[in-house]
């Protein structure tokens, strides 16, 4: 049987117009996309995973074949475990191909039935990174054009405090 199921994982931390266009489109194509939020002891995040899940649950809210789940330890365990074969990435430049070939080979290494599918990330998307939107919002910048509508508040609110 053909997979009807893909998995997006990434640290979203916090997810961004960026991932919600990849989610969007593997929507169109996937019956049911599980955007698999990393939880990474090891790695200081701004957000918590919960605050990272309850984020993408309001930016998802309009996508009913959209699931938010969290994983920890390697992404073709959580792929065995939860019995999914794609994982869906998104690819904005030269720089995240090197990264992301070296990291489709090494799960495919790891865990032959996973298979890795890219998608070309949107042009007005290309030059967003989670990174540089917590540096933008921590300078008391514009984020507005980079994140979902539903999450702003938080995000503003979380910078203006610290
Ligand atoms: N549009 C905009 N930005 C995007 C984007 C898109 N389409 N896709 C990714 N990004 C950005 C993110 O915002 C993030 O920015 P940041 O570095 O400034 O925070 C960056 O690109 C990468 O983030 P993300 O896609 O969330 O990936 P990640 O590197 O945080 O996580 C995992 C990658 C979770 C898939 C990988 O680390 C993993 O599988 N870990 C589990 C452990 C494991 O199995 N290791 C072995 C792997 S071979």
């Amino acid at each position: 049987m053909k997979p009807n199921v893909c998995v997006y994982p990434g640290s979203f931390d916090p997810v961004t117009l960026g991932h919600l266009d990849i989610i969007k489109r593997a929507c169109a194509i996937f019956a049911e996309v599980r955007v698999a939020v990393l939880n990474n002891p090891d790695k200081t995040k701004a957000f918590s995973v919960e605050e990272r899940i309850a984020m993408l649950e309001k930016a998802c809210q309009n996508l009913p074949n959209v699931r938010i789940d969290s994983f920890s330890g390697l992404l073709v365990s959580y792929m065995r475990k939860t019995g999914a074969g794609i994982v869906i990435r998104g690819l904005r430049s030269a720089g995240d191909f090197e990264t992301e070939f070296q990291m489709a080979q090494m799960n495919s290494r790891l865990n032959e039935s996973v298979e890795s599918l890219f998608m070309m990330t949107s042009p007005g998307y290309a030059y967003i990174s989670s990174s540089i939107i917590k540096q933008i919002a921590s300078f008391g910048g514009d984020i507005s054009a980079f994140v979902p509508d539903c999450i702003l508040p938080e995000i503003i609110e979380r910078f203006q405090n610290r």
